[in-house]
């Protein structure tokens, strides 16, 4: 078995001692991240009351799973308050994720959920973009942004930055000059953490797109799994190399669970003197939808932004308005 479900499941078994309930029925298991090298698993556990005697209770009990039955040399526990727990992400219900997701890189992800966030915000709706590309972080540029540590309000929690109306949160403003090396383990997993549970979101966020590393490996199933709740776009081009491994990328989704919104085709084709040009082929959106059993419902040509932005298309252009459609479409089938 897969070994964080194991230990998923094994801890969720756990007593919160504040609550009298396990921590699965509180929902207390807010992230686990095994370092293999180290032999160590990392924890997040929310707990109803974070006083020294009930951390020391389920520190004796997750220990001894953890150590003595799982075997693992090293056990680190981050505790955190459920109640003050004030996330989008426990009101899950309200807030409707849209994970952007794709077979490899270089495909049009980011530019994706940019420009569908900013075309759900030019209908009307509040939204939340989340960059967690731990590979290739490209949000901050696609919005022009400076790249700058975030405030913290308060609460201690993390204030997000605001382009186009849009809130925006990026691996970028943590990373700094850091190597996406470090984005392993122990790191990955608080810095993840604080992405989906410290953030100080607008409470009239409605739509919450979140830019996924591209790929099936461990760190893109392991983000997929902090928001179950999220469902899925996948992207490809139409050439054979991006379309083969998007659908291996809409499999896992599948497999964690997620729901498929459906297939955005990326750099579809070219219009020269009225006519399609395929410069990458063709039928690569297609095959995706089907062998997902979904459906294609966009196809976006290759474009040359006019807007002065790098890859943001204005409303009045031909991309900007498919934009629209696609954020029209996926606000009626969600
Ligand atoms: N429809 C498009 N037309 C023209 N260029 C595009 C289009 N979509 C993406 N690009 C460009 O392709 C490159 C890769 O896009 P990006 O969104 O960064 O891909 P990914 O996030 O999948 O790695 C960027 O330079 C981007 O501006
Ligand atoms: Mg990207």
């Amino acid at each position: 078995m897969d070994k964080i479900k194991e230990t998923k499941e094994k801890i969720a078994l756990v007593i919160d001692p504040s609550s009298e309930k396990t921590l699965g029925e509180t929902n207390g298991v807010k992230h686990v991240a095994i370092d293999d090298e180290k032999e160590s698993v990392n924890l997040v556990i929310g707990l109803n009351e974070v006083d020294d005697k009930t951390k020391q209770v389920v520190t004796r009990s997750l220990a001894k799973i953890i150590k003595l039955d799982l075997k693992y040399k090293g056990l680190k526990i981050d505790f955190q308050l459920l109640k003050l727990d004030n996330s989008i992400l426990s009101k899950s219900r309200e807030v409707k994720y849209i994970g952007i997701a794709s077979g490899k890189g270089g495909v049009g992800k980011s530019t994706v959920a940019a420009n569908l966030a900013l075309a759900l915000t030019r209908l009307g709706k509040k939204v939340g973009l989340i960059d967690a590309d731990v590979y290739g972080s490209s949000i901050p540029t696609i919005f022009d942004m400076d790249i700058q540590l975030p405030k913290a309000n308060a609460d201690e929690k993390i204030i997000p930055f605001v382009k186009e109306g849009i809130e925006i949160i990026s691996t970028e403003f943590f990373l700094r000059d850091e190597k996406p090396l470090m984005w392993r383990g122990p790191m990955l997993g608080k810095m993840l953490n604080h992405f989906f549970y410290d953030i100080a979101w607008d409470e009239a966020i409605e739509y919450m797109v979140v830019d996924l590393p591209p790929g099936t490996g461990d760190v893109a199933m392991d983000i997929q799994k902090l928001i179950p709740q999220s469902q899925m776009l996948i992207i490809t081009t139409p050439h054979p190399s991006a379309s083969h491994v998007a659908i291996k990328a809409g499999y896992a989704a599948k497999e964690l669970k997620h729901e498929l919104i459906g297939v955005v085709e990326n750099m579809s084709f070219f219009t020269h003197k009225e006519e399609r040009i395929n410069i990458f082929g063709e039928g690569g959106g297609k095959r995706v939808a089907e062998k997902l059993d979904t459906d294609l419902i966009a196809q976006i040509p290759i474009g040359q932004p006019q807007s002065g932005h790098h890859s943001l298309f204005d409303v009045h252009e031909p991309i900007g308005i498919d934009y629209l459609g696609l954020a029209n479409k996926i606000i009626k089938s969600m």
